[in-house]
């Protein structure tokens, strides 16, 4: 009856092995098609960013010279076409923003070509024209250049972070800071604002699922980053997130990632 016994729990013991396995190989495959998808997805962005840059972009500015040019000759005659032009190519110049803006956000050729740092630097100050609310940027031991992944993350989060301070958070001032060491790189947006109750924004499912919070989080988690946002309502926002730079981390399992969301005592 014992032998029994013992060779019955060394069957389910064995099978709950290979389970646990098929389980691990799973979450290994989803995690590296995911992190396919997103770097495809990056791609299409700055393919797209640099078609509405270079086409786009360049057809307004030629058409912008040839107003410049048709400006002058009327202005010579005295013709009545004068205010037309004027208004004209004041759309045109407005366009012209609005085309470039966009094609900044979707994937500023920046990241790719001056790297994390003067990127940084220019979304901050964006968003502070942007949002009217001032914004301390601090980094500290950041290379020219990481892994683009990492690279990707980092400006994906604080982009998120920063509309949301924009849209929600009726901050005063916002700090982001990034450090980074031999292996590993911290992010931090902190605001203090509004606040919000993190722990449902962070739960809630839904078809928008991918978008705000638990896109970065999922995003940093994917990539075996660990992410935590802190927020009580009235006291201000805080993320902070943190990434491996050695690979081996990247395509670990997900025992790195580590999620918190501080949800305020309801007691
Ligand atoms: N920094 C913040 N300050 C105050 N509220 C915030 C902040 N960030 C997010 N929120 C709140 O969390 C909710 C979820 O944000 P998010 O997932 O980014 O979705 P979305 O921006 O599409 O509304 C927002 O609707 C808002 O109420
Ligand atoms: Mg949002």
């Amino acid at each position: 009856m014992v032998t029994w016994i013992e060779q019955q729990l060394d069957q389910l013991s064995r099978e709950n092995a290979r389970l646990l396995q098929r389980l691990a190989d799973s979450e290994r495959r989803f995690r590296v098609i995911s992190q396919g998808v997103l770097r495809v997805q990056e791609a299409e962005r700055g393919r797209i960013s640099r078609e509405l840059h270079d086409g786009v972009g360049q057809a307004l500015t030629g058409l912008k010279l040839q107003l410049d040019v048709l400006e002058r000759e009327a202005a010579a005659g005295a013709s009545p076409l004068i205010a037309r032009l004027g208004e004209l190519k004041e759309l045109t110049e407005r366009t012209l923003n609005d085309v470039r803006a966009l094609s900044h956000l979707l994937r500023p050729q920046m990241l790719d070509d001056l790297g994390l740092a003067p990127t940084l630097r220019w979304l901050t100050r964006t968003f502070e024209a942007r949002a009217r609310v001032p914004v301390t940027f601090e980094h500290e031991g950041l290379r020219e250049r990481l892994d683009p992944d990492v690279e990707i993350i980092v400006f994906r989060v604080t982009q998120e972070a920063l509309n949301n301070v924009a849209k929600y958070a009726e901050a005063s001032h916002v700090h982001v800071g990034v450090t980074c060491g031999e292996a590993r790189l911290t992010l931090s947006i902190e605001d203090d604002g509004t606040g919000f109750d993190a722990g449902a924004a962070l739960r809630a499912t839904g078809e928008d699922q991918g978008c705000g919070v638990r896109g970065m989080r999922d995003r940093v988690q994917l990539f075996g980053g660990t992410f935590a946002l802190n927020s009580v309502p009235g006291h201000g926002t805080r993320i902070d997130v943190e990434l491996s730079l050695t690979h081996a981390d990247k395509s670990g399992a997900s025992d790195t990632s580590r999620e918190q969301g501080v949800v305020p005592d309801e007691s």
